[in-house]
């Protein structure tokens, strides 16, 4: 399959994406986890890459859940090391193809090596406008609503906002989100048909493609497909076709 039957004018401008199975991956192969976390390098770099030939302007990867420090302490020092050793190798790709680098999440949780070169990664990269590529690390759809709620609340009580006034816009300007348009597409790979927490708000109207891949399996053409088969939905955002 090549780019030849995607419509250029239908596009989604904002892409999200479970990247799953990672785990069940690297037991096919009686591996531990972690080589299954390290192959789906390839497939988030591949997914980049697709983006910016398509001209998608928004990709959102969840890389690490608020639910996932749950795991064994040995899986998330390895995940943690991969995110800081990825994103550090990855600047200059970032750099020359003008990728703005963003981290949605509750970073304070994260040990400070990771956080030092993920951020090194959103500085270097701020002036760039080609892709916003969101890593959504140590994120969890209902703490980053509860988080807008307390802000939201403490601007209430100090006069700054006032109740009436309280619409979408200003919920959105309090999610991490803020700089990102709502999610046209979901993409959720791994066979599960669940959300797990992710962009809860952003995803009301967006249309879900669940894939019967694993993520390191995940290449150019399960991206084109969710790409054609999100073409072919209708969208009517709760309105009726004209
Ligand atoms: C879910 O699979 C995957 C993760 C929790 C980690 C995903 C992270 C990466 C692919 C690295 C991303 C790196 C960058 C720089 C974006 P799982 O472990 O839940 O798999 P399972 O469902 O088969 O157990």
């Amino acid at each position: 399959m090549d780019n030849d039957t995607i419509n250029p004018l239908l596009i989604p401008k904002h892409v999200a994406i479970i990247m799953d199975g990672n785990g069940r991956w690297a037991r096919k192969f009686n591996k531990e986890r972690f080589f299954g976390h390290n192959s789906g390098i390839n497939a988030v770099k591949e997914s980049i890459d697709i983006s910016l030939k398509l001209g998608i302007k928004q990709l959102t990867l969840y890389a690490f859940s608020n639910e996932n420090w749950n795991r064994p302490k040995k899986e998330v020092n390895s995940l943690m090391n991969l995110l800081a050793t990825s994103v550090e190798k990855e600047i200059p790709n970032l750099k020359k193809n003008k990728i703005k680098l963003e981290i949605i999440g509750d970073t304070s949780k994260l040990p400070e090596k990771t956080k030092v070169k993920l951020f090194e990664g959103v500085s270097e990269t701020s002036g760039n406008n080609k892709l916003i590529l969101s890593l959504a690390i140590s994120y969890g759809a209902r703490q980053e609503l509860i988080r807008a709620t307390k802000q939201i609340s403490t601007k209430v009580k100090k006069n700054i906002i006032s109740v009436e006034n309280i619409d979408e816009n200003i919920i959105n300007e309090h999610l991490y989100t803020r700089n990102l348009k709502n999610v046209d597409l979901l993409i959720r790979t791994g066979g599960e048909l669940r959300l797990s927490n992710f962009l809860l708000w952003q995803i009301s109207y967006a249309e879900l493609c669940f894939q019967n891949v694993l993520w390191p399996d995940f290449k150019k053409e399960h991206f084109l497909n969710a790409i054609i088969d999100y073409q072919a939905r209708n969208r009517r955002f709760g309105k009726i076709n004209k």
